[in-house]
């Protein structure tokens, strides 16, 4: 019998309540031969691994206490998704930083979710950050993970107003419903190949039809 088509098989990492988790689930696991194979937390209670368990996905947990610190835990996450035989590592709402041996033994298959225009307010509260400088617009921003903070090639980018009111929980509601739009849609061209960082080892990220598969003109 013939072989069936090897999916795309797509790992999320999330701390917390899972939000972009569930996006994915819901908007691209299981289309156009996307799966989401395995889902991990450093936070053994995070509302992330009830929704993967409720999607019937692989969960484990990788509490830093269980581990002699960040190196040895995310070397035991790498085994982990490398014996899932991940294509993507996802970011999604994941608040540790990857040691850099993780990185590179992913490179160019880890993404990430940033709450706001990237290279502006990298790091941790990014949209106090924002509200605090008092920038009238910010947005969202999926980008490939190198070995600096939310410093690798931009994806996806989406401008969201701040505002008038500053009002902080409009803010991020709107900032929200923009990452559960652009994460599932950038996983998306990363399987269709529609997004790929510059060979020629620039940080910039080619968007478009995979080379050779668009129609002639
Ligand atoms: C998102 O705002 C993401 O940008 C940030 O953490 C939040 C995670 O939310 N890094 P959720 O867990 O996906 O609901």
């Amino acid at each position: 019998m013939a072989q069936a088509p090897a999916g795309f098989r797509v790992a999320v990492l999330a701390s917390g309540t899972g939000t972009n988790l569930q996006a994915i689930l819901d908007r691209v696991h299981g289309r156009d031969g996307v799966e989401v194979v395995a889902v991990g937390s450093d936070k053994p209670g995070a509302a992330a691994l009830a929704r993967a368990a409720a999607a019937g996905v692989e969960t484990a947990q990788f509490p830093l206490e269980r581990f002699t610190g960040r190196a040895e835990r995310d070397l035991a996450i790498a085994d982990w998704l490398a014996s899932r035989e991940v294509d993507l590592v996802v970011l999604a709402g994941y608040m540790q930083l990857l040691d850099p041996a993780f990185v590179r033994r992913f490179a160019g298959r880890i993404v990430n979710v940033h709450p706001a225009l990237l290279p502006s307010f990298p790091g941790l509260e990014a949209i106090g950050q924002a509200l605090a400088h008092g920038v009238r617009i910010t947005g969202v921003t999926i980008h490939f993970v190198d070995e600096g903070v939310d410093s690798g090639p931009l994806i996806l980018q989406r401008a969201v107003p701040v505002p008038p009111d500053r009002d902080r929980e409009a803010l991020e509601a709107a900032i929200h419903a923009a990452e559960h739009e652009l994460l599932p849609e950038a996983v998306r061209m990363i399987a269709a190949g529609e997004a790929r960082v510059d060979p020629a080892g620039g940080r910039t990220v080619e968007i478009g039809p995979r080379p050779g598969t668009g129609n002639p003109a």
